[in-house]
């Protein structure tokens, strides 16, 4: 079961490296981070990596100058995090789901929200909007195609994913993502949406 902490935790202890884990942090934290710099995100903002698995990205987004959460519920991705990248990261693991931490500036989300079963995706969205601040960014990467796989990861067409984060977020940057890591070339697209205020 996906849903639950156990399933990925094995994954961990089975494969010390898993099939995901490409021993650094994307290229798409650059590329995200150059379509969110211009919107006001800027170094010093909380951001907060939610699936961090063994930390590369929120890693790098420290460096960078963010103060950075990296949100894990498996506890071999958050002690494997922690031994590589120390406490530049402020480490959590939590459930992205039930979290009450936060509240972050930006979302930076690269295989988490594909890792999720497809039946909670609305639970998702609803989760990023209530971790940001008002107006905070959701700086995210998806997959259109799997290779034909079961997942996860599981892919979602550019148009229903769209369809689904628009009553939450303002889709400002939806397009295909130009520098992926090699093994996802030519699979992966980027979202940068806005929190829309709270009707009323
Ligand atoms: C496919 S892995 C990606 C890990 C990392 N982002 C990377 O690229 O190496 C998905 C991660 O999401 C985590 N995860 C899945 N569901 C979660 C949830 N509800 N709350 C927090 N983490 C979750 C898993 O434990 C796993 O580490």
């Amino acid at each position: 079961m996906t849903t639950h902490p156990d399933y990925w935790n094995q994954l961990y202890r089975d494969e010390g490296r898993p099939g995901w884990d490409m021993d650094g942090a994307t290229p798409l934290v650059r590329e995200l981070l150059d379509l969110a710099l211009p919107l006001g995100l800027r170094p010093g903002c909380e951001l907060v990596v939610p699936g961090c698995g063994y930390g590369h990205d929120a890693a790098e987004l420290a460096t960078l100058g963010f103060a950075v959460t990296g949100l894990d519920f498996a506890p071999l991705a958050i002690q494997g995090a922690m031994g590589r990248y120390g406490d530049r990261v402020a480490w959590s693991q939590a459930d992205w789901f039930t979290t009450l931490l936060g509240p972050w500036d930006a979302i930076f989300d690269h295989t988490c929200f594909v890792a999720m079963d497809p039946a909670r995706r609305p639970a998702y969205v609803e989760a990023a909007a209530r971790h940001l601040r008002p107006g905070g960014l959701w700086l995210a990467a998806f997959f259109h195609d799997v290779n034909g796989r079961p997942g996860p990861p599981h892919a979602i067409p550019m148009a229903d994913l769209r369809r689904l984060v628009e009553p939450r977020f303002e889709v400002l940057h939806l397009a295909e993502a130009t520098t992926s890591h090699p093994r996802r070339a030519g699979r992966e697209y980027l979202l940068v949406g806005r929190l829309r205020p709270i009707p009323g």
